[in-house]
């Protein structure tokens, strides 16, 4: 837990609204609208909390935000993040539909997100911060994925490709390692699915 706020701490440039949006509506449903209002009272945000899924704040606001919910509910900053990224995969689904195309298992998919998805994020936001998701298919059941970034959210990584596995409805064990690298962040996973 400390090393994500230590990392975080500086403030990484920004983030999409949609993430904000995703993140407090997923705390209205997972928690409460009051839990919702409390800890946005509490982290006493630039922005005031008003987000438009098209704006852009500073990445700072959503781990304020977090650390608040954390407080509040005495769950722990990865397991919240965990959860964030579960359910925003379920709200990414639905939200982009077109990227679901022709998608026939998490494996395809999982692989897609570097070349593809992100890419076309990046098209539709040009100033989203995307983190580096590269996937290599070590064996027909064997998916290796390294995250890399100076956010230091594998723990949302790692939410959203549970997410991922459970919308293709696969069984698929996941086992994961952590990397300090030059370049920021790194976590790996490694998703092996029964043959
Ligand atoms: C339909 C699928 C997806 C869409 C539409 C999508 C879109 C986005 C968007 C809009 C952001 C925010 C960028 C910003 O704030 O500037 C983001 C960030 C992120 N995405 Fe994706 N994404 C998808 C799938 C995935 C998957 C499967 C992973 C899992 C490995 C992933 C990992 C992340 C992470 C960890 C971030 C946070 C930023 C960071 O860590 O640096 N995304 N994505």
């Amino acid at each position: 837990m400390f090393s994500f706020l230590a990392s975080c701490g500086s403030g990484v440039g920004v983030m999409k609204g949609v993430v904000f949006t995703e993140f407090l509506e997923m705390v209205e449903d997972n928690f409460s609208p009051n839990i919702a209002d409390q800890i946005v009272e509490a982290s006493d945000l630039p922005s005031g909390g008003i987000y438009t899924a098209v704006g852009t704040y500073d990445h700072q606001e959503i781990v304020t935000l977090v650390q608040n919910l954390s407080a509040e509910t005495n769950i722990g900053i990865d397991q919240l993040l965990h959860a964030f990224g579960k359910h925003l995969f379920g709200r990414f689904v639905e939200g982009y539909p077109a990227f679901f195309d022709g998608q026939q298992n998490a494996f395809q998919f999982l692989q897609s997100v570097e070349e593809y998805i992100h890419v076309e994020v990046k098209k539709l936001y040009p100033d989203a911060e995307l983190p580096s998701i590269i996937a290599s298919l070590e064996a027909p059941n064997h998916l290796k994925i390294v995250y890399r970034s100076d956010r230091n959210m594998g723990d949302l990584a790692h939410g959203l490709i549970e997410g991922c596995i459970k919308h293709f409805d696969e069984a698929i064990d996941i086992r994961r390692s952590y990397a300090t690298v030059e370049t920021g962040h790194q976590t790996e996973f490694d998703l092996r699915r029964a043959a």
